[in-house]
């Protein structure tokens, strides 16, 4: 996959689908001014999985063929203006509030949230299942990648965290039988798109939580992961429990991408508070990741990495040329 620039568009969930999880205008325009506004590989919000896996009962599906045509539109869009799309493919776990009980591994409850319904064997397996139908319904919309969301407390990340999974069949207890479930669904995911869709995971890196998930952890799963068939990790961290326990500054997380990077030689995208293009530019010059993941940002300014491409004295490709006329010497940059 060949993008325009090193940019890429971070998943953020807007709650702006309705109950049947179709992608409407709305979602056009919101992805669309950012495909205008130079990001190199727009990453979509969240997409469930299955309709008990929303976050939210705004959040956009693919559980069915349905929802394959309202997210078509905005990867055409993205193509004919010389971006690229990714899916981020999710399921909520125990912190669904789309519904009255979440469902995850372990009767295990998010603070302020009922407690969830423990997955069984066959629902594990009918799960899994979901995750390859929707990766192949989204390279039927068209869509150039797919992130696997393992971060933030949501269900694969609920398997991987001792916080949060106490089963005692194989998938809980060692590592090995916490990542079982990821590492299905990568295989599942692998089974259902070409090889030439490219396949990110996003993880947690450590849960930052005592008795949590640790780095020592994710670096082997991310290096199992890494040979059979994940192409590109997006490093966070935290979010399993309430509150983030680390300090949170300029690039606060991009040491867990340049880390994974030394350690297994894969591709890695940094994120997190990534706001100057003279800090996504050391961060990919120092080849510390391959991809800068911006999110905030690009929620204040859509035209963030057509600003960035000017502050570094690079006249970007507009798609509408008459754009050219409002960048004066005075109107250049941040
Ligand atoms: C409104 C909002 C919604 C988000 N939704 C998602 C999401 O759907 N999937 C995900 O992996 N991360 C989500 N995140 C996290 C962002 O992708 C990003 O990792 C985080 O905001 C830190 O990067 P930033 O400082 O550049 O915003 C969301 C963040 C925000 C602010």
């Amino acid at each position: 996959m060949t993008t325009s620039n090193r940019i890429a568009m971070s998943p953020m969930l807007m709650y702006m689908a309705e109950e049947d999880g179709i992608a409407r205008d709305l979602h056009l325009v919101h992805y669309g001014a950012r495909i205008l506004g130079g990001v190199g590989l727009v990453m979509t919000e969240v997409i469930a999985v299955t309709p008990e896996g929303r976050i939210s009962s705004s959040d956009l599906g693919l559980w069915e063929d349905a929802q394959i045509a309202g997210l078509a539109r905005i990867v055409d869009f993205a193509h004919e203006h010389g971006a690229v799309m990714g899916a981020q493919l999710a399921h909520a776990g125990r912190k669904s509030k789309s519904q009255e009980r979440g469902l995850a591994p372990s009767a295990v409850a998010y603070e302020g949230l009922p407690v969830p319904k423990e997955l069984s064997g066959s629902e594990i397996d009918s799960t899994v299942a979901a995750y390859g139908e929707a990766a192949a319904r989204a390279v039927s919309a068209g869509f150039d990648c797919i992130e696997l969301h393992v971060a933030h407390g949501y269900l694969l990340h609920e398997f991987l965290s001792p916080l949060t999974n106490q089963r005692s069949d194989d998938y809980g207890g060692s590592m090995e039988n916490r990542a079982r479930i990821v590492r299905r669904v990568v295989a599942e995911i692998r089974g259902a798109v070409p090889d030439s869709v490219p396949l990110f995971v996003r993880l947690s890196a450590e849960d930052l939580a005592d008795g949590g998930l640790t780095r020592e952890e994710s670096t082997w799963l991310a290096s199992q992961l890494a040979s059979e068939g994940v192409d590109l990790f997006d490093v966070s961290s935290g979010n399993v429990v309430p509150g983030y326990a680390a300090p949170v500054y300029p690039g606060y997380q991009a040491n867990y991408a340049l880390d994974l990077k030394a350690q297994l030689g894969v591709k890695t995208a940094a994120m997190g508070s990534i706001s100057s293009p003279e800090l996504a530019e050391y961060l990919v010059s120092s080849r510390s990741a391959d991809l800068v993941f911006i999110g905030r940002a690009l929620l204040r300014d859509p035209n963030w990495a057509l600003k960035a491409a000017r502050h570094a004295g690079v006249e970007p490709h507009l798609a509408i040329p008459a754009y050219a006329r409002a960048t004066g010497p005075y109107e250049r940059g941040f």
